[in-house]
């Protein structure tokens, strides 16, 4: 726990950046470790701050508003922790200031828009030893978590061919979301970031080159943002395979995730892992380590009192994650095969700014 520097231990004063759609979950979760304590809000709009109030049962979260609402949140509040749940656009300028004021952060996925700004974020979490998380859940959930073992423990062999779906139907979504300079990339940039993520995070590889394609076109009409996309992507260590992301699509959300190695096929699909190999095709039993955190608000509060030593979704992530994400976008603007390495190297960086 956050020492006040006399012998009581008082709880992390933690304040919160959009309290949105999610941004109240997370802060609700963030208020209910034992650690922590929810202290002050801000938004834009005063009825996401009544809301969240009412989510956690405390009447003096204290309220700042207005687009500048952060700022004097940050400069009164004393705060030792910061979630960052606003539109994409707004992550790193609210991460940055938080960091610079020693504050621990839980930001939302993306973790900023493109790679040079989640360089930063990530280097100045580091200069300031504080803790950086990022949200992507399914650092958690079992069916990843045992992917991620079994293939470090080489169940399938050498990597060599991936599959990586996801489609969800985007014509529920409205607001910022549909505003290219403030999403950054649409789906690609939006759930397509999980799925980047995991890519990057089960396989322990980094990603090389793209070569694909990006459409805006939804309900047959053309939007602002990327909504659809599919590319060859390479990983280091001959691991290749194709990224879709889709959100021109009818029905909910779904997945399908497939690695291929040279001694079986791993399948991840309606959360379940199932292996073919040696002839046989076989549902394996989900294994997550006794001491593994239930969640990223978990996680987060966690390391902050010494409950955990392992940052499961460490800032380092939402660098590379970005540098993909670009990647793949300048790909589907140009329809060019882009190198990673160009794209890091637009911004004065290279792969060792992100190992
Ligand atoms: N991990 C996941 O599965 C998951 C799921 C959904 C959303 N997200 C992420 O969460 C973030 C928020 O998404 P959402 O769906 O909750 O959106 P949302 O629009 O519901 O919430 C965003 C909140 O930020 C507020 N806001 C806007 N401008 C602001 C400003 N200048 N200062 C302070 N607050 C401001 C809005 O009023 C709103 O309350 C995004 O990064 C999104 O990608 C993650």
């Amino acid at each position: 726990m956050a020492k006040c520097g006399c012998r009581c231990r008082q709880k992390v004063r933690v304040g919160i950046i959009g309290p949105g759609g999610v941004g109240a979950d997370r802060a609700q979760k963030l208020n209910a470790e034992p650690n922590c304590e929810v202290v002050a809000a801000c938004d834009v709009d005063e009825k996401r701050i009544e809301d969240l109030r009412k989510r956690c049962g405390k009447k003096d979260i204290k309220a700042y508003l207005g687009p500048n609402g952060y700022k004097e949140m940050i400069k009164r509040e004393d705060l030792q922790a910061v979630g960052v749940f606003g539109p994409h656009s707004l992550h790193h300028a609210h991460a940055k200031l938080a960091l610079e004021h020693d504050c621990h952060i839980l930001i939302e996925k993306p973790m900023a828009n493109g790679v040079a700004k989640a360089v930063e974020l990530y280097k100045l979490a580091r200069k300031k030893k504080r803790v950086l998380l990022i949200h992507y859940q399914r650092h958690f959930e079992p069916v990843y978590v045992t992917a991620r073992r079994l293939l470090s423990k080489g169940i399938i062999g050498k990597l060599r061919h991936f599959y990586c779906y996801m489609a969800q139907d985007y014509r529920i979504v409205g607001g910022w979301r549909l505003v290219n300079k403030i999403s950054g990339g649409g789906q690609i940039n939006d759930s397509g970031s999980h799925y980047q993520d995991i890519m990057i995070w089960m396989t322990g590889l980094m990603p090389l080159r793209a070569c694909g394609a990006t459409d805006k076109y939804m309900d047959g009409k053309l939007h602002d943002i990327e909504l659809n996309s599919s590319h060859h992507v390479w990983f280091e260590k001959g691991l290749t395979g194709r990224i879709v992301i889709m959100g021109d699509y009818l029905d909910g959300f779904v997945d399908d995730v497939i690695i291929e190695g040279d001694k079986g096929t791993l399948k991840l699909t309606g959360g379940k892992i199932v292996l073919r190999k040696d002839g046989r095709v076989r549902e394996l039993p989900m294994d997550v380590p006794k001491d593994w955190p239930k969640d990223p608000c978990n996680n987060f509060a966690g390391l902050l009192d010494g409950r955990y030593k392992e940052n499961c979704v460490d800032g380092i992530l939402g660098a590379r994650v970005s540098m993909l994400t670009e990647t793949l976008l300048e790909s589907g603007r140009t329809r060019k095969t882009v190198e990673c390495k160009d794209i890091l190297a637009r911004d004065g960086l290279t792969y060792r700014d992100i190992r």
